[in-house]
């Protein structure tokens, strides 16, 4: 079950903004997120705002088509807005994307493109499910202008997958990547998951030894977030599997790092690791409190301190856009303080580091205490977090911060 929005301020059925925050954005490219809400079967793990075909039923407005008419709508309301300006990437995210057929996903793409010219070298990704793709569908979406793919393989090991419940095979993960090299993309991610119930170290290294087989450009590696409604919680309070420990995380993120690091995949982010040049740029933009649109049901945005995020399913997606209303279910102002706070919550995430600048009299006296804890390290007027720190980032942040 998809967990709920948060509150907000009333957002303008135009979809409009702020003059200040357009007069703050100025001529700069923005980036586009495409939500696609579809699933075959949900994981159990997984709370996203993503339906099955039994979840969504046979009413009106939930149809896929009705989501793609719907979504090229909020893709002329975006223009409208944000009038022409390019874009700097492109990321469309699930759900399960190639659960659309390759020439609905790029005709989504044409549309953009049409709205908004590609920024020369911009970085255009899907997010895919290995079960849902053979090699045609791959060159498709290259044919049709995706240069980045996102696999979610989550582990190599069977057990593991049956535990998230998720449908494909271990060996589908070499084939599908072996076939999007093939296709042309230039840069290619795999997402893992790590401390699922039941799973060793040596489970997870195998993950990691069959993930760097593949030969990736960047991985995310996440530790698995037991949400609250999901059947993973469910069979966790009823005793059937056993809830990740905090100690075992540490050891698999150490593990995830040295195996990674090892093989020439730096962090650049808490949870990313890459070659060099091969960052998302997408989620950068995010991290880095650019701006950005994100058109699908639940889709959150951000335009110069303007925060939005529609409502949340298809039905209700695609009747507000039939009916020529923003699906904006609600926005927020981000005052200066707000902006501060969010930069430091989301730029201490970064191999980058954090601009001391940011940080108040207050917060700065409170550096050199965390850095002789070995917690975080500065140079050159930036503070990062060491390898120690990355384990306790939440705790350092809260520490810092005033
Ligand atoms: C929401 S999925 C969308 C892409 C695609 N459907 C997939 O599953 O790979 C994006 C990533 O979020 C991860 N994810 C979802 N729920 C999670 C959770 N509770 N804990 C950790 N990672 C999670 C998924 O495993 C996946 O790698
Ligand atoms: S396939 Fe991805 S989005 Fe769909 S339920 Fe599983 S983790 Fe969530």
């Amino acid at each position: 079950m998809p967990s709920a929005l948060p509150a907000g301020d009333p957002a303008p059925s135009d979809g409009s903004l702020p003059d200040s925050a357009l007069g703050e954005l100025g001529d700069r490219s923005i980036s586009l997120y495409l939500h696609v809400p579809f699933c075959s079967t949900r994981c159990g793990y997984c709370d996203f705002n993503t339906y099955t075909a039994a979840e969504l039923g046979s009413a009106p407005g939930a149809s896929r088509e009705a989501y793609l008419a719907a979504a090229h709508a909020e893709l002329a309301v975006a223009a409208q807005v944000l009038g022409p300006r390019e874009l700097s990437t492109v990321f469309v995210g699930g759900g399960t994307p190639t659960l659309l057929e390759a020439k609905e996903l790029v005709g989504l793409l044409d549309a953009a493109r049409r709205l908004f010219p590609l920024a020369s070298g911009a970085e255009v990704t899907t997010e895919c499910n290995p079960e849902s793709v053979d090699q045609r569908y791959l060159e498709a979406l290259v044919e049709g202008g995706f240069n980045r793919i996102s696999f979610g393989m989550q582990s190599a090991r069977p057990h593991v997958l049956r535990v998230l419940e998720r449908r494909h095979t271990s060996g589908r993960v070499p084939d599908v990547t072996r076939w999007a090299r093939a296709a042309g993309f230039s840069s290619l991610s795999l997402d893992l998951i790590y401390g699922t119930p039941g799973e060793s170290l040596d489970d997870w290294r195998t993950s990691l030894e069959v993930a760097l087989s593949c030969e990736p450009d960047h991985v995310s590696a996440y530790a698995l977030i037991v949400e609250d409604g999901t059947r993973l919680a469910a069979q966790i309070r009823r005793g059937e599997l056993p809830a990740p420990v905090d100690d075992d995380q540490a050891d698999f993120y150490e593990l995830a790092d040295s195996t990674l690091g090892a093989a020439g995949m730096d962090w650049y982010e808490l949870s990313n690791w890459s070659r060099a040049g091969h960052e998302c740029r997408h989620n950068l933009a995010y991290w880095r409190g650019d701006s950005w649109w994100g058109v699908g049901p639940g889709a959150h945005s951000h335009v110069a301190g303007v925060r939005w995020w529609n409502v949340k399913h298809p039905r209700s997606y695609s009747a507000a856009l039939a009916q020529g209303r923003s699906p904006a279910a609600a926005r927020e102002l981000l005052d200066p303080e707000a902006r501060r706070v969010e930069r430091v919550l989301l730029e201490s995430r970064l191999a980058e580091g954090l601009t001391v600048d940011v940080l108040t009299a207050t917060e700065r006296g409170r550096v050199a205490h965390l850095a002789q804890r070995g917690l975080i390290a500065e140079h050159a007027g930036r503070l990062t977090l060491t390898l120690r720190g990355r384990l306790l980032a939440d705790a350092v942040v809260r520490d810092l911060l005033d």
